[in-house]
């Protein structure tokens, strides 16, 4: 169960959480999905949701990265333009807004200052908000129009694990119920419900996998300064989220990019042995990440390349189970945050407890 705030027999907190993944997986789908598999919301929240010309998905953090993702998922199963914006840009940098936005706050804790401030403005100027978050009788909860549980039970670790993952889950299923709301074709074709059974299995085998994926750390982050995470599409979102994990809790530098951008920049940075983690899961760009990974190979990077069942090569050393484009997250940062987690461990620091965070923040 995903539901106590107890560590059990696990070591840590972060590993006992990554561990609950398929658990919320399936919990928000009892939650959230009815009898016929349709996801169910509150009718006046897909109706504010419907009349709106522009979704802003304001965010900190890993919550970010998972805005990131819903940005693509409101658009294609819902068809409505979005953005996901970083809170504490967006309350002072305010970009040009639409004639009738709505403002979705994706947080964990639902405290965070960043995003409060921006929130306050906004409902200020009259505009309708939906708060996702874990914690349903948090400060942003209550002050926003709407509010939608994550549903992940308590999440303790300071690095943000079984949040994200529901995050992006609870974003498939709300863009998919307004998609059906409002008829749009992609929505009805979309089966989310099923996909998120899927992902609920292959995060399963992934987690089944953690003495491979200890063994992988040891061998490309155990004596590195710095590393990077590369992808197209969903998979530079994850690179994104997978990166922010290994900083957090094992302080390598480390950064994720659009693979495509490595050779304008950041390539110059490749030495023998610099660590370069490849997610390669959409058919769409496969063939280019891959020459991308090449590329950083030729120039002595140690290379592990995570692919989709579909699209494996012999080279790949980690193979995650295929899913719709849009919903590889849920699979592929599990690695990412397995990686990072056996980092620290070898390492020997508090996983639980990095130095300089704290689980939320309060003050901007
Ligand atoms: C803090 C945490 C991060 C988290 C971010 C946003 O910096 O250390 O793990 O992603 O806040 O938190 P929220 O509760 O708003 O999702």
């Amino acid at each position: 169960d995903a539901g106590d705030a107890e560590k059990g027999p696990f070591p840590y907190y972060m590993l006992k959480e990554i561990t609950e993944q398929p658990a919320v997986m399936r919990r928000l789908l009892s939650r959230y999905v009815d009898a016929d598999a349709k996801p169910q919301f509150d009718a006046a929240l897909l109706k504010a949701l419907a009349s709106a010309d522009r979704l802003y998905i304001v965010a900190a953090g890993t919550s970010y990265h998972a805005g990131l993702v819903g940005q693509s998922l409101f658009e294609q199963l819902a068809g409505v333009p979005t953005q996901a914006a970083l809170a504490s840009e967006f309350g002072y940098h305010m970009p040009l807004l639409s004639a009738k936005p709505m403002f979705i706050f994706l947080t964990q804790s639902g405290e965070t200052a960043d995003i409060r401030q921006v929130l306050v403005n906004v409902k200020a100027a009259g505009y309708p908000t939906l708060t996702l978050t874990n914690v349903i009788t948090s400060t942003l909860a209550r002050e926003a129009d709407y509010a939608v549980d994550l549903a992940a039970g308590p999440e303790i670790a300071v690095a943000s694990t079984k949040a994200y993952t529901a995050q992006v889950a609870v974003e498939a299923l709300l863009a998919a119920a307004l998609g059906q709301f409002k008829q749009v074709p992609a929505a009805a074709k979309s089966d989310v419900a099923h996909a998120l059974s899927l992902a609920a299995a292959g995060q399963q085998a992934l987690i089944d996998q953690q003495a491979k994926l200890h063994a992988l750390a040891t061998a490309l982050f155990a004596k590195t300064r710095n590393a990077f995470f590369i992808g197209r599409g969903t998979d530079y979102f994850v690179s994104l989220e997978a990166a922010l994990k290994l900083k957090e809790i094992s302080y390598v530098q480390a950064e994720g990019f659009a693979a495509g951008e490595l050779k304008h920049g950041t390539i110059a940075l490749i030495e023998q042995d610099t660590p370069v983690v490849a997610f390669i899961t959409d058919p769409k760009t496969a063939a280019r990440t891959r020459s991308n990974a090449e590329e950083v190979e030729a120039r002595g990077a140690k290379v592990l390349r995570i692919a989709a069942a579909s699209l494996a090569q012999p080279e790949d050393q980690l193979i995650v189970d295929d899913l719709p484009a849009l919903l590889t997250p849920l699979l592929t940062i599990i690695p990412g945050q397995l990686l990072a987690y056996f980092t620290s461990l070898d390492r020997g620091y508090d996983v639980d407890r990095p130095r300089n965070l704290a689980k939320s923040v309060t003050v901007e």
